[in-house]
């Protein structure tokens, strides 16, 4: 087991908070969808070297807009990557078993260059490679299609033997460490190692752009054989965007600092209607007044509670 036992707990505790939640509201749902996917493509894009902002990234994507000063190729990898994570939402949405193959690891890449760097689409390089910025050497072209098949097989067998985020990790890492591509590797691996985590019902894990070197630090450390740190680092990508989720969805949050009467409030805590305005009269607890009124909130007598517990 490479995840620290804390981080399990964690991402149960919000994968289930989250579950709690559903069905989430299909007008919503969309909404957040659409956040994930500007931010996933910018920052995909980005660590790959594509100079559009955030911003650029949404023009291009959700208005269709060019972005004076940036190259037709950046765009189109916008524009591609989109397309790739709307394929991956599809196979989430249909098919809760979708296996990864190599047919579909392919197709990944295939939508992934297809218009910025069509020529190397969905097939397997030829020759040798090496990464930039790394130290790692890839095997050399005629050995990769064996490679892959190995990488298959090891899927199918190490399935049920990690946990899921420590599974996409790993995959993640071998599936770039074999570098079948010419380009559009880690782009590709990003997306594939997230095919396995939504269909856990986890939300994707973004690696972010600002992230980069220690990203590209933990797959240095997994190329030794030490996971460890590449699988924290994967999970804490997950558990931001289920946090991110979970700002967005959870009414909970919002609940507790909706206004209440102090004959509702009374209702929810352990004190009367009468001793909550004496608190409130003694600026103990905060409030508003509206008309004769006085109303204040759960949230409120939380932290009336914490106040008084120092
Ligand atoms: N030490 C390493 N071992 C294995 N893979 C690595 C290492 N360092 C970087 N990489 C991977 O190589 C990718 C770059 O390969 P490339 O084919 O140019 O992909 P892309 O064009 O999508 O960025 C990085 O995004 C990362 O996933
Ligand atoms: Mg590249």
């Amino acid at each position: 087991m490479y995840l620290s036992k804390k981080t399990i707990q964690m991402l149960a505790e919000k994968l289930n908070a989250l579950n709690k939640v559903r069905p989430i509201d299909s007008a919503l749902l969309e909404k957040i969808k659409k956040n994930f996917q500007i931010e996933m493509t910018y920052n995909s894009n980005a660590i790959e070297g594509n100079t559009l902002t955030k911003k650029e990234t949404f023009w291009v994507i959700s208005e269709g807009l060019t972005i004076k000063g940036k190259s037709l190729k950046e765009h189109l990898e916008a524009k591609n990557h989109h397309e790739a994570l709307e394929f991956l939402y599809e196979l989430i949405d249909k098919n809760k078993k979708n296996t990864i193959s190599e047919y579909l690891i392919k197709q990944m890449h295939s939508l992934v260059v297809n218009e910025s760097d069509s020529k190397i689409a969905g097939v397997y390089r030829t020759g040798n490679v090496f990464i930039s910025g790394s130290d790692h050497e890839p095997p050399s072209g005629f050995e990769v299609a064996v490679k892959m098949e190995e990488l298959i097989a090891w899927l199918k067998k190490e399935k049920n033997k990690h946990h899921v985020i420590e599974l996409a990790a790993i995959m993640h890492h071998k599936l770039v460490a074999i570098h079948p591509f010419w380009d559009g590797n880690g782009r590709t691996a990003r997306l594939i190692m997230n095919i396995l985590i939504m269909n856990a019902g986890y939300p994707m894990g973004i690696i972010l752009k600002n992230d980069r070197q220690r990203y590209y630090r933990v797959l240095a450390e997994a190329d030794r054989g030490d996971y460890k740190n590449l699988c924290e680092f994967l999970a804490q990508s997950v558990i931001r965007s289920l946090n991110n989720y979970l700002s967005v969805v959870s009414p909970t949050k919002n609940k507790k600092e909706q206004l209440l009467t102090l004959a509702e409030l009374a209702g929810k805590c352990n004190y009367s209607p009468a001793y909550l305005k004496k608190l409130i009269l003694t600026n103990k607890l905060e409030a508003a007044k509206k008309g004769r009124n006085w109303y204040s909130s759960v949230k409120a007598v939380d932290d009336y509670k914490k106040s008084i517990a120092k």
